[in-house]
């Protein structure tokens, strides 16, 4: 009789610096998109209430830079071992552009939301946003003038955060990409993972705030570690 191990399963959380070899500014290198705004001004339910125009423009321009963005060979490797592992890989992403999916992920947890997606502050309907959203859009349900982007801002929960304890729960091997490790609760996944068992790796430019957490670190370009790191992993 033979026996067959388990094949691993694999939790991967992204974060800016993996789209940022695709264009799309980070937030928190120099030049990133937080030196060039007030966080409480465009990512925050207050700043909304405050000035809708100013926050409606922020995503809409990020919203139109993102649909002209490609994926990188970082988003294509993971899709590789999405397609190719024996066992489960899932993908949770900070980021709100669609790039994993442009790479060929299909499967993509977005716990930050997405740009794709407009939410209505009333009632919770979802749609698809337009490319430009206009200030007090009326919500195809219940027709109230409360469109706004579906993503997260701070002082609001993270979507999807039961589902992604659970797969922390049962990881194997834990791999945070291009992510500074200053937002929680997604800097804390490495701790959860690591409790669990799991071997962690930390794949990123600089050295997150949370590198100390991890088990390994391979610094550099995602374009680059990320594909020899699949490579590594599906061994060719
Ligand atoms: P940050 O801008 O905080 O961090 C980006 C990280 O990517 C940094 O640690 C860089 O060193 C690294 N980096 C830059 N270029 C890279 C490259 N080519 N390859 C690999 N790594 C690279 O972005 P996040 O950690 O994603 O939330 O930020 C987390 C959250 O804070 C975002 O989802 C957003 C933001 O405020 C909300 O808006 C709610």
């Amino acid at each position: 009789m033979t026996s067959q191990r388990r094949p691993e399963k694999i939790v991967i959380l992204t974060g800016a610096g993996i789209s940022a070899e695709s264009g799309m500014g980070t937030f928190r290198d120099e030049g990133g998109l937080w030196s060039q705004h007030r966080i409480e001004d465009v990512a925050t339910p207050e700043g909304f209430a405050r000035n809708p125009a100013l926050v409606q423009e922020f995503y809409n321009q990020r919203r139109q830079a993102a649909a002209k963005a490609e994926p990188n060979p970082a988003h294509q490797a993971l899709a590789r071992l999405q397609r190719e592992w024996p066992g489960e890989v899932v993908i949770v992403t900070q980021n709100v552009d669609a790039l994993h999916e442009a790479g060929g992920s299909e499967s993509v947890i977005h716990m930050h939301g997405e740009l794709a997606g407009a939410l209505c502050a009333t009632c919770g309907h979802r749609w698809a946003a337009p490319e430009s959203m206009a200030v007090g859009e009326p919500c195809p349900q219940c027709a109230n003038p409360s469109a706004r982007p579906d993503v997260v801002w701070f002082g609001e929960m993270p979507y999807h955060m039961e589902e992604i304890f659970a797969h922390l729960a049962e990881a194997d091997l834990f791999a945070a990409i291009g992510t500074s490790g200053q937002v929680y609760p997604a800097a804390a996944f490495v701790q959860e993972a690591a409790a669990a068992g799991a071997h962690t790796i930390e794949l990123n430019l600089d050295p997150s705030a949370v590198v100390s957490d991890f088990a390994e670190t391979r610094p550099g370009p995602a374009g680059q570690t990320v594909p020899a790191w699949v490579s590594e992993l599906l061994g060719s």
